[in-house]
């Protein structure tokens, strides 16, 4: 077993932590506050093949393995978890299930702008009575002979307003339960398409979640992904994959509230000396970076299984389970080392706690992680 990382991979890693203290770093705040879409940033982390990382060259991608996404992804979030967000949906969701399971026109059309970043895209699965629930679909693709006649509304979609290409998930034929949904690729523009409505979020600001209505849109079959009736297991198959991603996510939320903890600690002197002199510090410190140092390590050994093509389910589920979990405590603490300084927006980790939470909902909660990782022991 080697922990070792390769040259290419540490490169990787240190073009992602100058990228997001260089880039990302300045304005983090009032993005935040404002709601503001990071789209400079998102253009320069297109330019640099950070959309694209997994995608093969000849569709216009880095072609870079899963551990340098995992490491990239870290990198990012410890600084802007809204940019790392669009990172990781277009990453994983979009590019990654289009080259897996797109047909060559699709991935001419739109794998190759979308994995060198020109464009962005979304992956709509969620809609107001069906979150967890992903069988449930309540939107509808009509079969019409040459196209789909798609009505729904779907709900808390990232890149909502500012992809160009949809994912979206829909149910052809009831009776077949989840083997009646099919996963159409939508344009924005598409006539009976619309933007809905953006969420003022707790955490994750600077990236927009909106509403989405589709009203008789007529979707050629060419954009449905695979055969009919794949459209449930395509979202799965790719919801694996994109839990390293928020796993990633969470653990660079934990790793970039820690580091700032650890400088704090050595500069703020209480009772006469610098507060990580006292053991009660230095408790929370030991704790908090052996939580982070696990997440990590479950992290990369999911990334590894994929790379390996061997099953990671199971290891996708665990590593956001455990890395959501760590950055929510890692967070709480870190405010609590900061003491008053935590709860102002300055000192950055008051938004990192509120960018945490969302690492235990989207791309499965805590519990649907949970329902995986129990139905892979009892199976
Ligand atoms: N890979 C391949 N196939 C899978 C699969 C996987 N990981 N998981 C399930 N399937 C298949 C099953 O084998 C089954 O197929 P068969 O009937 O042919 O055997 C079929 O899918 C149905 O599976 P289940 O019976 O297990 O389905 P279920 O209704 O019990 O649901 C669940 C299981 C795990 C709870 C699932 O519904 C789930 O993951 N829900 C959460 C959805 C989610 O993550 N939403 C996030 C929205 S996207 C998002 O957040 C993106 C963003 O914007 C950041």
């Amino acid at each position: 077993m080697k922990f070792e990382l390769t040259e290419e991979q540490l490169m990787i890693q240190k073009a992602a932590r100058d990228f997001a203290q260089n880039e990302l770093l300045p304005g983090v705040i009032e993005r935040d506050e404002h709601q503001k879409f990071p789209a400079e940033q998102i253009k320069k982390l297109g330019e640099l093949g950070f959309l694209g990382m997994m995608v093969d060259p000849k569709y216009g991608g880095s072609g870079l393995d899963t551990v340098s996404y995992v490491l990239a992804m870290e990198e990012i979030s410890k600084v802007d978890a809204s940019a790392s967000v669009v990172m990781s949906v277009n990453n994983s969701l979009v590019c990654w299930g289009l080259e897996q399971f797109g047909n060559e026109e699709q991935k001419q059309k739109y794998l190759v702008p979308l994995a060198k970043g020109e464009i962005i895209g979304a992956f709509c699965l969620s809609e107001p009575e069906a979150g967890s629930d992903a069988t449930s679909q309540r939107t509808t693709a009509i079969d019409k002979g040459d196209h789909y006649l798609l009505n729904g509304t779907k709900n808390w979609i990232t890149n909502g307003s500012t992809a160009s290409v949809y994912l979206v998930m829909a149910q052809t034929d009831v009776a077949k339960g989840h083997k009646g949904i099919n996963c159409l690729i939508v344009e924005k523009g598409m006539p009976g398409f619309e933007v809905g409505l953006k969420e003022n979020k707790l955490g994750i600001r600077g990236s927009d979640t909106h509403s989405l209505m589709f009203t008789d849109v007529k979707v050629p079959k060419a954009n449905r992904i695979g055969e009919d009736g794949f459209g449930f297991k395509f979202a799965m198959k790719t919801l694996t994959g994109g839990r390293i991603g928020i796993a990633s996510q969470a653990l660079g939320i934990a790793s970039g509230a820690f580091e700032l903890a650890l400088k704090y600690s050595k500069e703020r002197k209480a009772f006469g000396q610098e507060i990580c002199k006292h053991q009660a510090i230095q408790f929370k410190l030991a704790d908090m970076a052996t939580e982070i140092e696990a997440a990590r390590l479950l992290c990369l050994k999911a990334a590894w299984l994929k790379d390996q093509h061997l099953d990671y389910g199971q290891a996708s589920s665990m590593a956001k389970l455990f890395a959501s979990k760590v950055a929510m405590d890692t967070t709480i603490e870190a405010v609590q080392i900061h003491g008053g300084y935590g709860f102002v927006k300055e000192f950055h980790v008051e938004r990192l706690m509120r960018d945490a939470k969302i690492t235990q909902i989207y791309e499965g909660t805590s519990e649907v992680q949970k329902i995986v990782i129990s139905r892979g022991l009892l199976q």
